[in-house]
């Protein structure tokens, strides 16, 4: 296995080198948690992955076009604030922030509206924390492939059975969605999915359409809540904590979303654009908490190149978003959180900072970085909107890592929220 450890590096791979690098390593776990790679984020690098790719893509950007992503967005703002706001005493944020990212993400899936206690929620969740948390660790079994056909150990035959009960559930979504199918009608992203493939099938080499069955696209969808969810909801508990423990910055983050937006109507996707101090102080946050420190494993295709190393066909490699975000060559003060390492002198957004990575690049660059990004300003500005967060007190406003999988997360901890009048 290769590390990418630097910017140099990962621009040469995923860029430079773009298609060498674009491949997902031959494990049979990944085989199996994606029914033969039929789904995006494990698919190897071939033309059905592309044309998939590229319907999933279409079905997100149609859907969501204009309003629609606010509308989903702001609806389960509606749901969780009032939640927040009933928390009279420290409280774990969790489970309310885990409504908000599932319930977006079901709006946008399934047109669904979802409650807190809502069975099949609250039974997703905790199979999807399972679920990341057993993949991030790997699995002997792909280090000793002859285990797959004598034993498989208990952890695998945990993960896999998860798999399948998450996959029926997506498999019988669709089902419901073609029987009240509409071309004229597109009620959510399966509907698109739908139609994206019914378009495609007018314009794109049939050979390759049979390769996008019902069982791709249930493993699209499946794509895009395993994708989604862990991730932003991540994001979501590092911003909360943060803020918890900086009071100064979230003192401007208010001020700024007080002069934009004010206090009558929720912060909207237009506002992104004047809210920079917001949206910095998310993209350090991003930093800092690095949701997917390794990203997704990648391959190589050929035997290739990279920092001037020879590396073979089929060698496994990783990116290590969290180097570059903690690396002291491009960082200053690489552990001090500050937001105006994003700004200019105008105080506008710059341009990105080179090593600043949170969705990958290149071919296999995050599908979701269009939804993701508008997703978690509007999150985030609508809880710093409404409340001021606090530590309970005695509480260090140091954060520690808990969870440990394909995603990381802070450690538990209990914050305190007040209205602000
Ligand atoms: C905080 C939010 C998010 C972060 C930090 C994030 C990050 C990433 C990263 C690091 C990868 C791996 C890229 C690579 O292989 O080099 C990835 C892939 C992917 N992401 Fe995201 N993501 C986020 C949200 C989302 C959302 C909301 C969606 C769906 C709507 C999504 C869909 C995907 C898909 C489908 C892939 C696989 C791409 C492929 O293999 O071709 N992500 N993401």
């Amino acid at each position: 296995m290769v590390v990418l450890n630097d910017i140099e590096s990962v621009t040469e791979a995923l860029v430079k080198r773009k298609a060498e690098f674009a491949n997902r390593p031959n494990l049979p776990s990944l085989d199996k948690l994606s029914n033969g790679r039929k789904n995006i984020v494990f698919a190897n690098y071939t033309p059905a992955w592309k044309l998939h790719r590229k319907i999933a893509g279409k079905a997100l950007r149609q859907y969501l076009a204009g309003k629609h992503l606010e509308e989903v967005l702001h609806n389960s703002m509606h749901k969780c604030l009032p939640l927040m706001a009933e928390e009279k005493e420290e409280f774990d944020p969790e489970p309310i922030i885990d409504l908000m990212v599932f319930h977006m993400l079901n709006s946008v899936c399934f047109g669904k509206s979802t409650e807190l206690n809502d069975p099949e929620f609250q039974d997703f969740i905790k199979k999807d924390k399972k679920f990341t948390e057993l993949i991030g660790k790997g699995f002997v079994e792909d280090m000793f492939p002859i285990m797959y056909k004598i034993w498989t150990t208990q952890k695998y035959r945990k993960i896999t059975e998860i798999f399948d009960v998450i996959a029926e559930r997506y498999r019988k979504k669709l089902e419901e969605h073609k029987k009240s199918f509409d071309r004229d009608y597109i009620r959510d992203f399966t509907d698109a999915l739908i139609l994206a493939r019914q378009e495609a099938e007018d314009e794109e080499d049939k050979e390759v359409l049979s390769e996008l069955t019902d069982l791709h696209l249930v493993n699209t969808i499946s794509d895009i809540f395993g994708a989604g969810i862990d991730t932003s909801r991540v994001t979501m508990y590092f911003a909360v904590h943060y803020m918890a423990g900086l009071p100064e910055i979230q003192a401007k983050v208010h001020e700024e979303i007080d002069r934009v937006v004010g206090k009558n109507r929720l912060p909207g996707v237009k506002d992104r654009e004047n809210l920079s101090y917001t949206e910095a102080t998310l993209h350090e946050v991003m930093r800092l908490g690095t949701a997917v420190p390794v990203g997704v494993p990648h391959s190589t295709l050929c035997d290739t190149t990279v920092g001037g190393y020879d590396v073979p066909e089929n060698t496994m490699v990783m990116i290590n978003h969290w180097a570059l975000h903690h690396d002291p060559n491009y960082w200053k003060d690489v552990d001090t959180f500050d937001p105006t390492r994003f700004l200019n002198e105008e105080g506008k957004l710059s341009m990105k900072p080179e090593s600043w990575l949170p969705f990958s690049a290149g071919r296999r660059v995050c599908l979701g970085e269009s939804v993701a990004k508008p997703e978690l300003h509007l999150m985030f500005a609508s809880i710093m909107q409404r409340f001021k967060i606090s530590l309970p007190e005695g509480t260090s406003p140091e954060i520690l890592i808990g969870g440990g999988g394909a995603a990381i997360q802070p450690a538990p901890f209990k914050i305190i929220v007040k209205e602000r009048k």
